[in-house]
């Protein structure tokens, strides 16, 4: 009994622990998900951004990647408009932005339907 309370206890624990991440500006793409104004995630995750906003293909080359992670108790985080991911603070996590690179493959598009 005591047992299962300790694991049910810690299935809360794990719940109540994901991020809500917000995109300040424009549309992303999280992982394989759609972004327009947050999403509940826990670290890590693959955030694309840079997108052209005006094609209306369902998957499409993004601008840029980041590989993030941030310490998963943080309860907001931020996905500036410079690209660059903030806590709640304002302050940069540990130098993460989004960057270029030569060949990302085609992922889905937040701004397709
Ligand atoms: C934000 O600043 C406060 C006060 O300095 C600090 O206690 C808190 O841990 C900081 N939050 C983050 C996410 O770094």
């Amino acid at each position: 009994m005591v047992k299962i309370l300790c694991l049910a206890a810690l299935g809360l624990a794990a719940l109540s622990q994901a991020t809500k991440l917000h995109v300040n500006k424009g549309y992303i793409t999280v992982d394989d998900a759609a972004v327009r104004k947050s999403i509940n995630v826990s670290p890590p995750v693959t955030i694309y951004a840079g997108f052209d906003g005006s094609s209306n293909k369902e998957r499409v080359k993004p601008g840029c990647s980041l590989e993030a992670s941030w310490p998963g108790n943080y309860g907001d985080i931020y996905f500036g408009a410079d690209n660059c991911l903030y806590d709640s603070n304002g302050s940069n996590i540990n130098g993460q932005c989004c960057k270029s690179s030569g060949d990302l493959p085609e992922v889905r598009n937040p701004y397709y339907g």
